[in-house]
């Protein structure tokens, strides 16, 4: 074992099959990807970092200009921007917290002023703030579900607003605009000690699906990603040495940690029209973790 978990084997044993080799890190399947976001200009929330930022990153390689959404750490937003820029899009840095109706509508604004509309909108920012429940103060509660629920909320509506006033635009997308909610695994999966997280996510996961129900037939698709354990900031301890990575893939049938591209390629497909009859759907970015590993054997 070398220390460098993206590096440990998939297998314990040397005959079981060995896994295709990943795609490089941060590359999209050019030939299916190319450009098919071209003119449709995204929003995401909490780009400046993990999985915000491979997503911005995403959709800027698959043709879109995007709105980098940042809270703190200005300087990484301005570096996620040049590198979009880079691609030959345009980037534009919007500070914002999500949880605050004011600086969600200014973001909003600010944004369709500058980019002229928005046809894709990825509710991205989110935290932890893990106590024993008994511990758990109305704060940490107050602080996630402001974030990881009421953000979702005010920043899907302010999308849903821009897409019912503009309609279709059938040169550029079939729809009148694409929401992605990132989830987790923990919509389905309860989590001790993280009750305040997994209620949030447990409420995108009912939020999405009524808002998709409600806005078919305007042609907005809303749909949500549920990634497992990828490798961000968030959850750096369940990662970052050998022993916690090991017991990590003990909850991972596909024996991989994902890393925050897989997330990227799912956003741009949902983004895309290659989705186009998806809607109120969630897709598990996940390894196989919400497929009861502890069933592997017995039962
Ligand atoms: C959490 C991570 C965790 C993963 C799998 C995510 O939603 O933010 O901290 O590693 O779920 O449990």
């Amino acid at each position: 074992m070398d220390g460098d978990p993206k590096r440990l084997s998939r297998s314990a044993t040397p005959t079981a099959p060995v896994a295709p080799a990943l795609p490089a890190a941060g590359r999209l399947p050019r030939r299916e990807y190319h450009e098919v976001l071209r003119g449709q200009p995204a929003l995401v929330t909490g780009a400046n970092s993990g999985i915000g930022r491979a997503v911005a990153m995403g959709l800027a390689r698959a043709g879109a200009d995007v709105a980098v959404n940042y809270v703190t750490h200005p300087e990484a937003a301005d570096e996620v921007a040049h590198e979009i820029e880079a691609m030959g899009r345009k980037a534009i840095t919007l500070k914002a917290d999500v949880s605050e109706e004011a600086d969600v509508e200014r973001m909003y604004a600010r944004a369709i002023a500058h980019f002229g509309t928005l046809h894709i909108a990825v509710s991205n920012a989110g935290l932890q703030r893990d106590h024993p429940f008994d511990e758990m103060t109305l704060e940490a509660w107050n602080t996630v579900i402001g974030v990881n629920l009421t953000g979702q909320f005010l920043c899907t509506r302010a999308a849903t607003r821009e897409f019912k006033r503009r309609g279709v635009v059938s040169s550029v997308s079939q729809a009148a605009g694409k929401i992605i909610c990132m989830s987790s695994v923990h919509q389905l999966i309860p989590w001790a000690g993280h009750a305040n997280y997994a209620a949030s996510k447990g409420g995108v996961a009912m939020m999405m699906k009524s808002i998709a129900q409600e806005l078919a037939p305007h042609f907005i698709r809303v749909n949500s990603i549920a990634p497992g354990a990828i490798r961000t900031p968030i959850n750096t301890s369940a990662w970052e040495t050998p022993e916690a990575y090991a017991d990590l893939m003990t909850l991972v049938p596909y024996k991989r940690i994902g890393e925050p591209e897989d997330v990227a390629q799912a956003a741009v497909w949902l983004a895309s029209d290659a989705s186009d009859y998806v809607t109120g759907a969630t897709l598990y970015v996940d390894g196989g973790m919400t497929l009861y590993p502890g069933f592997t054997t017995g039962g």
